[in-house]
């Protein structure tokens, strides 16, 4: 099914996925090679009852129809533990784990023992006796390792504070991989609220993986990426540029813009979220300026969403919109982690 050595990813069986500083680039490959996988064989044994073209073809490749995805992960168990919202992260984790076999023990936050004082430690030596797997989700960017030191079975950060994100930061490159062909060369920006967006900050450690040519970092003068990621960014000689607003200049060098929202929930001070929101309203006619009728290289757009206004809904249609394909990716990328994370991926590849 696949000529990759996947032997790299050996190491990550019973890991937990804290931070994208975890994988070198052969590692992250590997990863991608085997989410490129799963959405086959996921395409081929769960095909969508609206087929295009390109998943028709599919659906007819005998070689993604064993082993059975559903048999991948029989009797393994996730719980999500989610104390901020998600819509993505927390179904596409559970998604992945159901469409490889495994089940989901859901504890709803305030429906547990917590509103009684329960402290974060022993919540997950509680869940750590029933689950194989954890994904956690808090503001507070310190409970990833309170929680780590506790639990034998694997974590998954799905967003400590304004920490790190780091599954989100693998599908991220994972879309530009599938919707670019390619990671080296490219000239990437990356919009909106750096200081407090975690998905920015993974996003960027993990790129200094690749020969960027390029990276914008735009954001208002009280919000820029913090020091420590961009002392990363340096250590790494990644070219970077820091600019306040995504000019007609800098768009059209660009073959990615990730858009971020203003994290409205980081701010102690409503007024000063106020004082910036809509600071940055990506729109098509914007797009179309910048690029011109003929650009010189494909631009798309991105955002790991929710989006709130910062990108405007006339762009949904376009092609360049690659953010709703971007979630779709989370799923097929968040199963291969499952794969690794169980040490399945000889099952899936039939070795
Ligand atoms: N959903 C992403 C996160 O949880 C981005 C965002 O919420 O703006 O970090
Ligand atoms: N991208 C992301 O993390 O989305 P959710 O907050 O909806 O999980």
């Amino acid at each position: 099914m696949s000529i990759f050595n996947f032997d790299c990813l050996k190491q990550f069986q019973g890991v937990s996925i804290c931070s994208a500083t975890q994988f070198n680039r052969e590692q992250a490959e590997a990863i991608l090679e085997l989410a490129s996988i799963m959405r086959k064989m996921d395409a081929v044994q769960n095909p969508s009852p609206k087929q295009d073209a390109a998943s028709s073809v599919l659906v007819n490749d005998d070689k993604f129809q064993q082993p059975r995805l559903n048999s991948i992960l029989n009797g393994k168990i996730l719980v999500p533990l989610f104390f901020e919202n998600s819509t993505r992260t927390f179904s596409s984790f559970c998604a992945a784990m159901q469409k490889l076999g495994g089940g989901v023990s859901y504890l709803p936050i305030e429906a547990s023992s917590i509103s009684k004082g329960e402290t974060l430690e022993d919540t997950i030596r509680t869940v750590d006796c029933y689950a194989d797997a954890i994904c956690l989700r808090h503001p507070q960017q310190e409970a990833l390792a309170k929680a780590c030191s506790v639990a034998e079975h694997p974590i998954m950060n799905c967003g400590n504070g304004i920490g790190e994100h780091p599954s989100q930061s693998l599908l991220d490159i994972f879309t530009m991989q599938q919707e670019l062909g390619r990671l080296d060369g490219l000239t990437i920006a990356l919009l909106g609220d750096l200081k407090h967006g975690r998905t920015v900050h993974s996003l960027a450690k993990l790129l200094t993986l690749f020969k960027i040519e390029k990276l914008f970092l735009i954001s208002p003068e009280s919000l820029p990426m913090p020091a420590d990621v961009v002392e990363f960014l340096k250590s790494k000689n990644i070219n970077f540029e820091f600019a306040s607003s995504p000019t007609n200049e800098i768009l059209k060098q660009l073959d990615v813009l990730y858009v971020t929202r203003i994290q409205k929930e980081r701010f102690t001070n409503i007024a000063d979220y106020e004082a910036i929101r809509g600071s940055y309203i990506i729109n098509k006619e914007m797009l179309d300026r910048a690029c011109g009728s003929e650009p010189s290289k494909k631009l798309i757009v991105m955002h790991p969403l929710p989006r709130v206004d910062e990108i405007s809904t006339d762009l949904d249609d376009d092609p360049r919109a690659a953010y709703f394909r971007q979630m779709k990716c989370g799923l097929h990328l968040r199963m291969a982690l499952f794969v690794i994370c169980f040490g399945k991926i000889n099952a899936v590849i039939g070795k």
